[in-house]
């Protein structure tokens, strides 16, 4: 997810049990590449195996040589993002656009699968539109490709974010191809996990926006899936020592100027819903220093602890 699965973030859920976290994305652009943002992008030091990219691009030879790059870069899978409804994306023709131009993206995922040695996956919507819902079709290409795993969010790129995931269409991609399908979209808890791989037979489920601020959601649908019981919600003292980490290792990937920055929003996601919760963001994001951030976290969790309490 741009702008989220920073490396520390990806470390983070890998260590809270997630099975796999991909790359923001890394654009097609060679042009880009030198920019602080690639740099910071690919930069995959003692990042936990495999180490994913996702790449976003409309050009079979640009999207080929992104591969490539990439895995020079320590990428052992590649993905292709044509799931983003992002305009910036989209108007480019890259991201969900793609999934407009079948021919296009059939030498897309053949440029890519023959461009390097390691396993291709792909990422798509359920169609452009509601009236083309092509995800099926893509499927199949996807596979005849090479392509070794495939996610789908159940929305089409007109829906954006509206609605709900529509999971019957998982349902459908899963019983055309032979490849693991990666059921995405709206899943918020362990029982609605469970729920969606009974509904759609995928072989995984991919967790995005429910992780923001609640990175122990993969061990607990982890431990779900495996027992069938729910693990308790973390305490005010172990999220307030999960985030303190999580502050550390954005100040080191980032350094101290930026990882301030980046971290507010993660905070804000971890005390959302929380007793207070908006007089503390309104105090925090005034706040200028790795010290001055970390005491004021530490500080607010600690008077939750108080007061016995954390919002469900
Ligand atoms: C802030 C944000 C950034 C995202 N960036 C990407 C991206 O770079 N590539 C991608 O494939 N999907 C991206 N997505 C989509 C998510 O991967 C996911 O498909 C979508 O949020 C639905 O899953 P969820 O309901 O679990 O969040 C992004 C979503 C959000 C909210």
């Amino acid at each position: 997810m741009a702008g989220v699965t920073d490396r520390p973030f990806r470390q983070l859920c890998r260590a809270q049990g997630a099975g796999l976290a991909v790359s923001e994305m890394v654009a097609s652009n060679a042009l880009l590449w030198g920019s602080e943002k690639t740099r910071r992008r690919i930069d995959h030091a003692g990042e936990d195996e495999p180490v994913a990219v996702q790449i976003a691009g409309a050009d079979p030879q640009m999207m080929a040589d992104a591969a490539r790059f990439n895995v020079d870069n320590g990428a052992q899978i590649i993905d292709i993002n044509m799931g983003c409804p992002a305009k910036k994306v989209c108007n480019v023709m890259a991201g969900s656009a793609l999934m407009q131009d079948e021919r296009l993206v059939g030498r897309i995922l053949d440029a890519v699968v023959n461009a390097v040695p390691v396993p291709v996956t792909l990422k798509i919507r359920t169609g452009w539109d509601p009236q083309h819902r092509n995800a099926a079709a893509i499927a199949r290409l996807a596979e005849r490709a090479g392509i070794q795993a495939l996610a789908v969010h159940g929305r089409t790129r007109a829906c954006g974010f509206r609605g709900e995931a529509e999971h019957d269409t998982v349902r459908a991609i899963k019983s055309g191809v032979g490849i693991p399908v990666i059921a995405n979209g709206d899943i918020t808890t362990p029982e609605r996990a469970a729920e969606v791989l009974q509904e759609t037979g995928a072989d995984a489920v991919m967790i995005g926006r429910a992780a923001q601020g609640r990175p122990w959601i993969f061990r607990q649908i982890a431990w779900y899936l495996a027992t069938g019981e729910r693990l308790p919600e973390p305490g005010p003292s172990e999220i307030s020592a999960i985030l303190c980490e999580h502050l550390g290792n954005l100040y080191t990937f980032y350094g101290e100027y930026t990882g301030v920055r980046v971290a507010r929003k993660h905070i804000a996601w971890y005390s959302k819903g929380q007793r207070d919760g908006n007089v503390f963001r309104q105090q925090i994001n005034q706040v200028e220093t790795a010290a001055a951030q970390l005491q004021s976290v530490r500080g607010y969790f600690a008077r939750l602890a108080d007061h016995g309490e954390l919002a469900a």
